[in-house]
């Protein structure tokens, strides 16, 4: 499988400014996540905006900015702020860092996001180990879905081992991809629930289609920022998302190390 050009000139010019030709794992921080930077150590940092070729991400809460250093002894690539389709990024750039991770040859790939809270069971904080997808509206070429799917449930048991070993608890259900930018309403998510979703959200499934596209190790963890349209009387909004994501940054970051050692 080969990769586009524009990700050999990007690896170059990060190896031209001093990151490593090979490097063992990579982080894509979700909104609110990218606090996990500072436990980043000898970090080089570059902004987006800095790197040729490189889309700029727009949301709020994601920097954008890609750092390179050291976590539990591995070298790491964290990719602080994402590219979602809804901000007019093509599909095909929002797997852009799934793609540079893999010319940097890594063994593992975490991905991270805020979703809302699908099952019933779900409360906001809860970490959710993503064990399959669903995408809805989602047009794009895929993998044969069922070559991969059986690793990738694999890993997520183990995923799911080490969280266990680290006393952190967590869910694992299946994240249900939109296409955004706008919440869904009561009926969607009722809708939604009946298809077997538990998370839903708008980011990573165009990345882990593409991972199993390239082989590339991934995990993906999805937290609980706020219950989905109709499952409590609270109203939604980013500002919910960003409080859930700074109470329960020290536990992803603890997890997100975990995965990394191992
Ligand atoms: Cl409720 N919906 C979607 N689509 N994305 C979300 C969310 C809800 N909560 C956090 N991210």
């Amino acid at each position: 499988m080969s990769l586009p050009d524009y990700i050999t000139d990007i690896k170059n010019f990060l190896t031209d400014n001093d990151f490593p030709e090979q490097i063992d794992s990579a982080v894509i921080l979700g909104s609110g996540l990218g606090t996990f930077g500072d436990h980043i150590q000898d970090a080089l940092s570059i902004e987006y905006s800095e790197i040729p070729d490189f889309p700029q991400s727009t949301v709020v809460g994601h920097s954008g900015s890609l750092i390179c250093g050291v976590v539990e002894g591995k070298t790491v690539l964290a990719f602080s702020g994402r590219f979602h389709h809804y901000e007019g990024h093509a599909f095909a750039k929002t797997v852009l860092p799934v793609q540079l991770a893999k010319a940097f040859d890594v063994d593992k790939l975490i991905i991270s996001n805020a979703a809302g809270g699908i099952n019933l069971r779900y409360r906001v904080g809860d970490l959710m180990i993503i064990d399959s997808i669903i995408k809805q509206y989602m047009m794009v070429s895929e993998p044969a879905v069922n070559t991969w799917s059986s690793k990738f449930e694999k890993y997520a048991r183990e995923v799911k081992a080490i969280a266990r070993d680290l006393n952190i608890e967590t869910q694992t259900g299946t994240y249900l991809y939109v296409k955004g930018p706008n919440y869904e309403s009561k009926a969607e998510i009722r809708a939604f629930r009946k298809m077997g979703g538990d998370a839903v959200g708008m980011s990573t499934a165009p990345e882990l289609i593409e991972a199993a596209k390239l082989g590339v190790k991934t995990a993906a963890v999805s937290l609980i920022t706020n219950a989905a349209a109709g499952v409590t009387d609270q109203k939604l909004d980013h500002a919910e998302v960003k409080e859930a994501a700074d109470q329960k940054k020290g536990v992803f970051a603890k997890l997100v190390k975990g995965l990394i050692k191992e």
